[in-house]
This record gives C-alpha cells, sequence and structure tokens, in this order.
C-alpha cells in the first residue's frame, strides 16, 4: 500500500519553513509561519514563562494522565482569562471547558462536535459552517477532515484592503437560520482587518436574529492590543447578547508556548446540567482521538494565570511583543514610502496583529522569494513578527523592486 501513495503538497505555511531552512542565502528572512522573534531574530521565551518553568519544578509533580479534559484548574483560569472573572456565565457554572492541543485542536474538536449534532439535527449529510473569506488556511482542512462542509462569508474586501461589512452582514443573513459560523475573536489571520466594535455589535444583532451557532477562534488575546481585556471585548459582547457562543483558545502566542501545543475549547450553554452534557460529549470526541493532552503547558499557563504578580508582568511581557510588532508595522511602511513607492501602504498600519495582508499577488511572493530570499505565504501574507530592525529595510526594499 505505502508504495501506491502520492507525493503530498507541502503546507502552504508550515511548508514554508522547510524551504527556508534549506536556503543557505545569507539575506534570507523568514516571515512565513506566525511565530514571534526578538529583535535579534531568535525565539523569544517570555522571562514569566522561564519563572513558571522554575516553580514547576520546584513543585516536583508526577506524570501521570490529565483527565480526558486536561488539566482541571487551568481549564478554570483559561476560560476566567477569555470570558473576564466577572462573567455572569462562568459564575452560573453554566460553561463546558476541556483543554486542547491548541487552537487547531480546539477548531477539530468543536468541528467533529458541530459535524455530529449539526449533522443529525439536519437529518444526515455535512453540516456547513461559514468561515470568513479569506481565513486561516488550516481552518478549511480542519473543519473538512471534521465532517462539515466548509462555506465562505464575505470578509475582506481588496478594494478598500477592510472589511467588506455589508456584505458580511447579507451573507449572515443569507445562511440558513442555526448554521454555524466561525469568527476571529482578534487580530484576523491573515488580514489582520477586525470589525469596530460598533461593527461586532452589529453582526452579533445579526447572528442572533439568524439563531446562528457561533464559534470563536481566539488566538491573540492579548497579543492583538497589548490588553487582554480589550482583545477579549468582542467575545464578551456576544455573551452578554445571550450568545451561547463556543471559543477555542490558543496560548501559543500570547504566552510564547508555540510546541507546548495549550489551548481550549469551550462552550456556554444555558444552564449546568446542558453544561454537563456538552461537555461529556466533548469527551467523546477527545477519547478516541489523543485521550487526553499533554499537561507540560497547561503548569505553566496556570502559573503565570493564578499568581497576581506573575499575571501582571506577564501582561507587560506580551504588551511589549505587541508594541514591537506595531514598531516594525511603521518601518516597514516608512521603508517603501522613502523609496517613493507608488502604492498606498497605509494599511500596513492600519490592520492589527501578527499578519499583514500586503495585497502582494502571488506572483510577486514567488518572485521576491525568488530573487531576495524573503518568504512568505503565496497569499500576501507577511508575519510581522518575523521583522526585524535590522531586515526590515531590505525587506522594504525587496517588495519595492517587485511591486513598484
Ligand atoms: C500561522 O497562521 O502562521 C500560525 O497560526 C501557525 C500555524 O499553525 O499555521
Amino acid at each position: 500500500i505505502w508504495s501506491e501513495m502520492p507525493m503530498g503538497p507541502p503546507d502552504p505555511i508550515l511548508g514554508l519553513t522547510d524551504a527556508f531552512n534549506k536556503d543557505s542565502d545569507k539575506r534570507k528572512v523568514s516571515l512565513g509561519v506566525g511565530a514571534y522573534r526578538g529583535d535579534d531574530g531568535k525565539p523569544y521565551i517570555l522571562e514569566t514563562v522561564r519563572k513558571a518553568e522554575q516553580l514547576v519544578i520546584s513543585k516536583n509533580m508526577n506524570h501521570e494522565y490529565a483527565g480526558i479534559a486536561g488539566v482541571p484548574n487551568f481549564v478554570k483560569l483559561s476560560l476566567e482569562f477569555a470570558y473576564g472573572t466577572d462573567s455572569q456565565a462562568l459564575k452560573d457554572k453554566r460553561v463546558a471547558g476541556v483543554q486542547t492541543l491548541s487552537g487547531t485542536g480546539a477548531c477539530r474538536v468543536v468541528g467533529e462536535l458541530l459535524g455530529k449534532f449539526q449533522g443529525a439535527k439536519a437529518g444526515g449529510g455535512r453540516p456547513p459552517i461559514y468561515v470568513p473569506n479569506p481565513t486561516w488556511g488550516n481552518h478549511i482542512p480542519i473543519f473538512n477532515n471534521a465532517g462539515m462542509e466548509v462555506r465562505k462569508y464575505r470578509y475582506y474586501d481588496p478594494k478598500t484592503v477592510g472589511l467588506d461589512f455589508e456584505g458580511l452582514i447579507a451573507d449572515v443573513e443569507q445562511a440558513p437560520k442555526g448554521s454555524a459560523f466561525l469568527l476571529h475573536a482578534c487580530a484576523h489571520n491573515p488580514t489582520g482587518v477586525d470589525p469596530t466594535l460598533d461593527q461586532w455589535r452589529q453582526i452579533s444583532q445579526a447572528m442572533k436574529a439568524q439563531g446562528h451557532v457561533v464559534f470563536f477562534d481566539c488566538a491573540y488575546q492579548g497579543f492583538a492590543s497589548g490588553d487582554a481585556e480589550h482583545d477579549a471585548a468582542a467575545l464578551r459582547m456576544f455573551v452578554a447578547d445571550g450568545h451561547n457562543v463556543a471559543l477555542g483558545q490558543s496560548f501559543a502566542k500570547n504566552f510564547g508556548l508555540y510546541g507546548e501545543r495549550i489551548g481550549a475549547l469551550s462552550v456556554v450553554c444555558a444552564d449546568l446540567e446542558e453544561a454537563a452534557r456538552v461537555e461529556s460529549q466533548l469527551k467523546l470526541v477527545i477519547r478516541p482521538m489523543y485521550s487526553n493532552p499533554p499537561v507540560h503547558g497547561a503548569r505553566l499557563v496556570s502559573e503565570i494565570l493564578s499568581d497576581a504578580a506573575l499575571r501582571a508582568e506577564w501582561a507587560g511581557e506580551c504588551r511589549g511583543m505587541a508594541e514591537r510588532i506595531t514598531a516594525m508595522r511603521v518601518a516597514l511602511r516608512e521603508s517603501l514610502e522613502k523609496r517613493g513607492s507608488a502604492r498606498d501602504w497605509s494599511h500596513i498600519t492600519d490592520q492589527i496583529g501578527m499578519f499583514c495582508y500586503t495585497g502582494l499577488t502571488t506572483e510577486e511572493v514567488l518572485k521576491i522569494r525568488a530573487d531576495r530570499h524573503v518568504y512568505f505565504t503565496g497569499d500576501g501574507r507577511i508575519s510581522m513578527a518575523g521583522l526585524t530592525s535590522t531586515n526590515v529595510d531590505y525587506v522594504g526594499e525587496s517588495i519595492f523592486q517587485v511591486a513598484g
């Protein structure tokens, strides 16, 4: 059987890292995968994570299995982090929650759950999930593989390099009632274009009127604006509006815990009894998939979130990462403008989060890669976190040479 297997294509994001690693050109720059680098271009380990590691070691903990739902204290802290410590839904104990293999795992588990129950409700088949156009590339195979039919709703308008708000609302209104909708909670990947709070309010109302099932993918809380409360505003607004949302959380970017695969999935329910039923179904999805999650990342996040001083220090570090990215946005735009670029690059500084959606075509991206050894995804998305004060002008020059 093995001999019959065709070669699969490289992953559009992670495959770029492999290509970059193989490139021997000294000028090479990696702006593909969304992984934060310090201004020295090296992976950045948060000081608070270092401290948490020491705390975990000093506790001499064992390596027993976590339960299927993960480390309970981590799940509790994680939900408080997202919904807010004063969340009425949490006080009512009506939020089902499990630990997941980062945000990807949360998406897959909720996809399996919705695939099964939305599908059964519709009398069989693959139920739809509406994702923004464009969205994080991996969302599409995740939900396809989970048994759902991925449909796109209008989101990004290339003409304005901003949000297609009217298109979005129209698509929400036209989707069959009770459809599943995926929303990026903050720092939309790949566009860096987020609705304003007023637009979120209108999106919430439109979703409510249609009885849609909202799933928030939250991969950048604290990392987007530098303020974790602010980055949770849309999620908390929807919950306050009475949406019984599902939420996927990743601690990869905001805590710099990429390889620990630490995240959470939660579902706001009508009451405690419903939450118990939903949680039992989440466990039924997880157990045959990977049995139970790894514990180390959960312990690290728990140490930080449960200690007021450490948590305040973490908030400062997270803000520092967000600020460095903002500084790189300004520097990249300046680098293009000082060369007299004919294009309008204001969106570089208008967008938010880890990525800049440049508007460059795939052809331009490939030319920059071939000529200048600067690696970013074919859709023109640049990971701003890979820019440094040393390479930003080279990248600006590279884009200018090809795009003018
Ligand atoms: C990205 O979009 O680059 C990150 O979310 C990393 C990944 O897994 O694709």
